[in-house]
């Protein structure tokens, strides 16, 4: 049983296909998901998924793209949605230094006050953070109380390490499978089994041999079975770990 702890199901790609998708999933024994808002539209349409399905969850929150639209009223209507028990994360926040399309300064003024949101109400965050590892961590040492996961992470085994000491978790996708993919491969063969968590991050993020195709539920475990060879573990010990970090880092019943 694997657990696709960060998806973008709602996205209007899987349309055409949805219960293809979801009958896939089923075979592949996919049978928990955390769905992840971005803006506040897609933070609605995962909490909408998540109302349907008793396996989905939902996280609500705006991505660094979309940090300038981030001011008290949205914050507000963030704190409204998660009032609904389907929401279990505050997600996915944070800072992506690699397009400069918003200001730094918008980045982490957005992030400080969903981590506050976070904190606030006690929920876990989902981090998305590219190329602004310190920033990210002297951040994040301001909200000593918040827990939470960094998504498809893409930092070094030593900030891994770093998270790990926090009581973080770190998300692996399909990049672990790419043949470039040196950085993922360490993190994945070296932290603790109890600190990784598996992730599509679909629409995106496919893994081997799927690579630039659109990415769906069902190839997590194509993730698991990358870190399971790495460690030298078999799919099944994978699957059930990850399955109970997600679990237990969401306040899901494993
Ligand atoms: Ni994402």
């Amino acid at each position: 049983m694997f657990f696709d702890s960060h998806a973008h199901l709602d996205e209007a790609c899987f349309q055409p296909d949805f219960d293809d998708i979801l009958r896939r999933m089923a075979e592949a024994g996919v049978t928990r998901m955390m769905n992840i808002g971005f803006d506040e539209a897609s933070s609605r349409r995962s909490l909408a998924l998540a109302g349907r399905y008793d396996w989905i969850w939902a996280a609500v929150g705006s991505h660094p793209d979309d940090a300038a639209a981030v001011d008290d009223a949205c914050i507000a209507r963030y704190r409204a949605l998660a009032a609904d028990p389907r929401v279990r994360a505050i997600g996915e926040i944070g800072l992506d230094y690699h397009y400069e399309d918003v200001p730094r300064g918008i980045q982490q003024t957005a992030f400080r006050m969903q981590l506050a949101l976070a904190d606030e109400l006690g929920l876990p965050a989902v981090v998305h953070e590219r190329e602004a590892h310190e920033d990210g961590l002297n951040i994040l040492a301001e909200f000593p109380r918040v827990r939470g996961v960094f998504h498809c992470f893409s930092g070094s085994l030593e900030m891994a390490r770093e998270l790990v000491r926090r009581g973080w978790y770190v998300g692996l996708t399909g990049v672990v499978t790419f043949k470039n993919a040196r950085k993922a491969v360490e993190v994945a063969s070296s932290i603790p089994l109890e600190r990784l968590l598996i992730e599509t991050d679909c629409p995106y993020m496919a893994p081997v041999p799927y690579r630039g195709r659109r990415n769906d539920p069902s190839l997590v475990p194509l993730v698991a079975e990358k870190i399971a060879e790495l460690r030298g573990l078999s799919v099944e010990t994978v699957a059930q770990a990850t399955t109970q970090n997600a679990c237990r880092l969401f306040g899901i019943d494993a």
